[in-house]
């Protein structure tokens, strides 16, 4: 098989935003208590944090911590998790039917984020609650002091304001299963609502609404519309959630998925640009991918987990090889659209659908993890368009779909163009980078994560990424084989 990329760098997408390597926190299962917060673990701080989840979502280099929720906010009292521990009550959590202490808050959470240097990126409870929640809410973390709520915060042991720049106005809104589920006029008009009272308390926000939970909403698109017409004015973002699954047992066409990924970021978009035009505005509207993962192996365990426990093990996917494949591609898709999509949360962190698995000894890494990792450390720059020729495959539901999918980053602070690259293919991969407009110097770092099963899990941590020593680099291409069903790394030297 034959796979050749071009780079140039005339060919701009859009700069990366440091904010599309983000992450979902949910106070669910084993997200919060347990993973992040445990004070009777000796792994743990005096906080109760756990320092070696601390380290490894350092490794991940996350900028924002999309919190409380997902479907958990539209059910919470956000005072609820404020004030001394011993007085906070302990709840029903009616999202994911178990008991919510409360021992984890916004204080707690914001600690979390200074010894994790992530930011906050908070959501508001438009479900159960509604306007006065959340101008109160605001009030209490971004206002100095000498109002009740400010005060409180004094009083609760944060003198300075939280200033949290970024907010979503509720979750998934459209979906049925959601506390407070609402039509997209309803939804429409109570965003609006709430964006201009938030903003009245602090006027500088950055809002998020509510898009499609899914692409297979009977209300896609109409949803975005009619909620765009009552909100274009007021926010910054739309978000689109998107998780993928296996269930077939059909790896091409699983790793086709990307297809479904790509035209679903434009549909979206395309809808922001209707209203765009239909508005006659001058404002162009980005997107928050503000979920987005691989999500199934879980479902049957949490259907047969008994209600009502505290931080059960709820949506613990052990995510295999070719998940890890199924990311590297998704990661690859959304830099493709780094010109519109300038949040993007991986769904989730910890224990919950994650990366990052914790037990009471320590932690361990999920397959996932190393496709995540490199994107976020090395994606940083400018998104190349990709000017791509590779052997294409049939699979059930797609057609030609490239066996290669790659792109280019440049990172002109480092004089760096890293490339990515993924063999989605059974068969080795002959692949060539030819650098146009650049002067190749010499190859930083090749490396390859390779040669597992597809259905291997990590629990036993023998993954790794391995570095690849069949490289050449020869006028300005470098040459190499993509290992069979293969996620790759390549950094070059380009001159100043
Ligand atoms: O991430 C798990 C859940 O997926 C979130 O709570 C919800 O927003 C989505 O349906």
């Amino acid at each position: 098989m034959q796979g050749k990329l071009i780079v140039d760098p005339t060919n701009q997408i859009s700069k990366i935003d440091d904010r599309v390597f983000s992450a979902l926190i949910e106070h669910l299962g084993r997200g919060v208590y347990d993973g992040l917060y445990n004070p009777d673990n000796p792994l743990s701080d005096a906080n109760g944090f756990r320092q070696d989840v601390v380290k490894a979502v350092k490794d991940l280099n996350i900028d924002l911590i999309r919190y409380p929720g997902g479907n958990f906010v539209s059910g919470y009292n956000w005072e609820d998790g404020i004030g001394p521990k011993d007085q906070r009550p302990t709840r029903l959590d009616l999202a994911w039917r178990s008991i919510e202490t409360n021992q984890f808050g916004l204080h707690e959470f914001m600690n979390w984020t200074k010894q994790t240097g992530t930011r906050p990126d908070m959501a508001v409870n438009l479900g159960s609650r509604g306007i006065d929640a959340a101008r109160n809410l605001v009030e209490y973390c971004n206002y100095p002091g000498g109002t009740y709520w400010s005060d409180l915060r004094k009083q609760n042991g944060a003198e300075e304001p939280f200033n949290i720049k970024t907010w979503c106005l509720g979750n998934e809104m459209d979906g049925d299963w959601q506390i407070g589920h609402k039509d997209a006029e309803e939804y429409g008009k109570l965003a609006h609502e709430t964006a201009k009272v938030m903003r009245l308390v602090d006027p500088d926000l950055d809002l998020v609404v509510s898009g499609s939970s899914t692409r297979e909403m009977a209300t896609f698109g109409s949803w975005e519309e009619t909620v765009l017409d009552h909100t274009y004015d007021d926010v910054q973002y739309l978000s689109l959630h998107r998780y993928y699954d296996n269930e077939e047992n059909d790896l091409h066409n699983f790793l086709a998925k990307s297809v479904d990924f790509d035209e679903f970021i434009s549909g979206i978009v395309a809808v922001c640009d209707a209203v765009k035009a239909r508005k006659h505005s001058d404002k162009t509207l980005n997107l928050a991918l503000d979920e987005w993962n691989v999500w199934y192996h879980s479902h049957k365990q949490d259907d047969e987990t008994a209600p009502w426990q505290q931080a059960p093990h709820l949506l613990e996917d052990h995510y295999n090889f070719e998940d890890a494949l199924m990311v590297g591609t998704m990661l690859i898709t959304l830099l493709k659209h780094a010109d519109r999509v300038k949040i993007a949360c991986l769904a989730q962190l910890v224990n919950v659908i994650a990366p990052i698995m914790t037990d009471d000894t320590g932690i361990w890494l999920q397959s996932i993890f190393f496709p995540f990792m490199q994107v976020s450390k090395y994606g940083r720059g400018i998104a190349l368009t990709p000017k791509q020729t590779a052997d294409a495959y049939d699979s059930k539901d797609f057609t030609d779909v490239p066996y290669l999918d790659s792109l280019a980053v440049y990172n002109p602070e480092h004089h760096e163009v890293v490339v990515f690259a993924e063999n989605k293919g059974e068969d080795a991969m002959d692949f060539s980078t030819e650098l146009r407009g650049f002067t190749a110097q010499s190859v930083i770092e090749a490396t390859q994560f390779a040669g597992y099963d597809i259905k291997q899990t990590n629990e036993d941590q023998v993954m790794a990424i391995e570095p690849n020593d069949h490289v050449t680099l020869t006028d300005n291409t470098l040459q190499t084989t993509l290992q069979p069903l293969s996620w790759n790394m390549f950094r070059i030297q380009v001159a100043n």
